[in-house]
């Protein structure tokens, strides 16, 4: 028998790195979907193959921590001893989210492994294990994780997320399309949430100043765009994109092209996720992604336009 899970990826619509020292971020699940596949062996091992990082084998403990794929072993790891089964794992992996763009790639996978594993060793799938699961793989690659990405990666939609608490979902009165724009530089979202940490030390007062002004914006688009308001929501995120900024969080390419989908005629525009590469988001009127997503590619980015998905993590069997 194999089982399966997959869970969406996400982009982060205001409140980023505010999030990790406790203020609300919104965020919202994508229709791009990270896959895992488990199945039990006899070999006490667990192997795992991923159609990005290749195929790597790791004993039950210790070793081979500097491996991409170490994380999911981790997750395996808590769950196999959680379930005290004498068995091996593999587990196969599989994602429709760029790595590093800041688009919740290795959260929705450690979410999708997690719930296809605790399916596999009969573990009840409720979301408290699961969410546990995968923060052991998400502190493993990020530093001091918010909980952010795992958190949407289970429920989907979007949410107005404190780190701690359950989340509050905003519900949207129509589909709504977003259109992100990849720097094609990966970054490491630990390295720039130090960024922060040090910027906090530097000059506590403008930190504080930013905070709370993030954690405003952040609350304030939690009602503006399940209203329908894209004028508000735009300059919200707009706001919040100079915000990031202070924080030194912007490049001069992500500057650039939040600057060019504005002059295309965008409502809104901001990096998203831990920032110095990896993504914009951009707000549009709808019907006028692709003269954004130009924009995008004028400055040397790759366009992506995705939508709102209401569906969290799902498993199923086969064979
Ligand atoms: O993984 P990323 O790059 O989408 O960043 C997650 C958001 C941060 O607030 C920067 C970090 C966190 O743990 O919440």
């Amino acid at each position: 028998m194999r089982y399966y899970a997959s869970a969406p990826g996400k982009v982060i619509l205001a409140g980023e790195h505010a999030v990790v020292y406790g203020y609300p971020a919104l965020v919202a699940a994508l229709n791009l979907r990270s896959t895992a596949c488990v199945e039990t062996v006899e070999s006490r091992e667990i192997e795992v193959i991923s159609d990005r990082w290749g195929r790597a084998l790791f004993p039950l403990e210790g070793s081979r921590e500097e491996h991409e794929l170490f994380p999911v072993a981790l997750v395996a790891r808590k769950l196999l001893s959680e379930s005290r089964a004498a068995l091996g794992l593999r587990i196969m992996l599989s994602s429709e989210i760029p790595a590093g763009a800041g688009l919740g790639s290795s959260a929705s996978t450690f979410v999708a492994t997690a719930s296809a594993l605790c399916a596999a060793l009969g573990l009840e799938p409720d979301l408290g294990g699961i969410r546990e699961a995968a923060m052991e793989g998400e502190r493993r690659v990020h530093w001091n994780p918010s909980g952010v990405d795992v958190e949407v990666a289970l429920n989907g939609g979007v949410l107005l997320y404190r780190r701690g608490q359950a989340p509050e979902r905003a519900l949207l009165s129509s589909p709504l399309r977003l259109v992100l724009g990849f720097s094609g530089v990966p970054k490491r979202t630990g390295d720039m949430v130090k960024v922060v940490a040090e910027f906090s030390k530097q000059s506590p007062e403008i930190f504080s100043v930013c905070m709370e002004s993030i954690a405003g914006i952040a609350t304030r688009l939690a009602h503006s765009l399940p209203r329908g308001d894209l004028e508000e929501s735009g300059w919200l995120m707009n706001v919040n994109h100079l915000l990031l900024t202070i924080l030194g969080l912007s490049t001069a390419q992500l500057d650039g092209m939040v600057a060019a989908c504005l002059s295309s005629g965008a409502l809104g525009a901001k990096l998203t996720g831990g920032g110095g590469g990896g993504c914009i988001v951009c707000l549009s009127r709808p019907g006028e992604e692709e003269r954004v997503s130009e924009a995008i590619r004028g400055r040397g980015g790759e366009p992506l336009v995705a939508e709102v998905s209401l569906e969290g993590v799902k498993t199923w069997r086969e064979g």
